[in-house]
């Protein structure tokens, strides 16, 4: 296997990022509203400005994109996408689930990723060819076999919320597996796939820098990541469904199921609930 050439360096940055938001997490800092529920606080810019200055003096001509507004165009084939605070809602409301996710994409290709859980202290990273670690050990995705015996992961857009169907999706695939979490950052999701604790992750509306990190994370671990229907996942595809490869195309058959409205579960309303319910 082929020796990491960016990873130890964009490491060192993540964790002294992941450092900063820790600064501000123990402070329990207020927040303002990008979008409808859409949160944005003053540690999210913070650690921004120093990731992009970082990556500036390490690697000058590269393009930068950063979700608070980095843009830097030099033409390069080189691009990094950071998201500076992956969970920031959780964030804001002091619940410790959140992680730093710096990715490198040359000429429009997955090449390294880095995620950091500060709060965990958990170094996820990959670079093309070079397998998967967590904290400098190998991962692998997990070895299960069905969507009845697995555990999975989603997420819901902040934008918009009212117009997405994930709901039903959760709906579904919960009462089809063991169970369906939704703890509020995707490129965390993306790693616990990486290393096993969930067997598959979906989302409707991520972009490169929620999933740019985390897609070569779970790849290189032994993963699949594809659109709903099993078209090539590419960085700027919005839906995403990973999973341990085992169950992906059962995974796939769902959704298409789904999506057609066929052998759908029904739960009962919460009026027809209500009635049969003890006193
Ligand atoms: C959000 C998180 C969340 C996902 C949202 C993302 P942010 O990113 O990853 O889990 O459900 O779609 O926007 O805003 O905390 O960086
Ligand atoms: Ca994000
Ligand atoms: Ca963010």
């Amino acid at each position: 296997m082929a020796a990491p050439e960016f990873t130890p360096r964009i490491a060192t940055v993540a964790r002294e990022a992941g450092a900063l938001l820790m600064t501000y997490f123990d402070r329990r800092i207020g927040f303002e509203y990008k979008g409808d529920v859409d949160l944005v606080t003053e540690a999210d810019r913070a650690s921004e400005k120093m990731i992009v200055s970082r990556l500036r003096e390490l690697w000058p001509g590269f393009d930068i994109v950063g979700e608070e507004g980095t843009r830097q165009e030099n033409g390069s084939d080189w691009r990094w996408y950071v998201d500076p605070l992956d969970g920031t809602t959780n964030f804001a409301h002091g619940y410790p689930v959140f992680c730093v996710s710096i990715g490198l994409e040359y000429k429009g290709a997955l090449h390294a990723g880095i995620l950091y859980d500060p709060t965990r202290d958990e170094l996820f990273s990959a670079e093309r060819d070079c397998g998967a670690t967590l904290n400098g050990k190998p991962i692998h995705v997990s070895t299960t076999k069905t969507l009845s015996e697995s555990i999975l992961a989603t997420g819901f857009p902040s934008h918009k919320r009212h117009k997405n169907p994930n709901i039903h999706f959760y709906h579904q695939i919960t009462l089809r597996s063991h169970g369906v979490r939704r703890a509020g950052s995707a490129a965390l999701d993306l790693a616990n796939v990486a290393a096993g604790r969930y067997d598959g992750f979906w989302e409707f509306n991520l972009n490169p820098w929620d999933t740019s990190a985390g897609v070569l994370i779970v790849q290189e671990a032994g993963g699949t990541v594809t659109r709903f229907d099993g078209s090539p996942f590419r960085i700027d595809s919005r839906e995403i469904l990973a999973s341990n490869t085992v169950i992906h195309a059962e995974l796939m058959h769902n959704f298409a199921e789904i999506f057609a409205g066929r052998g759908l579960e029904e739960i009962p309303s919460p009026v027809d609930y209500a009635k049969g319910r003890e006193k």
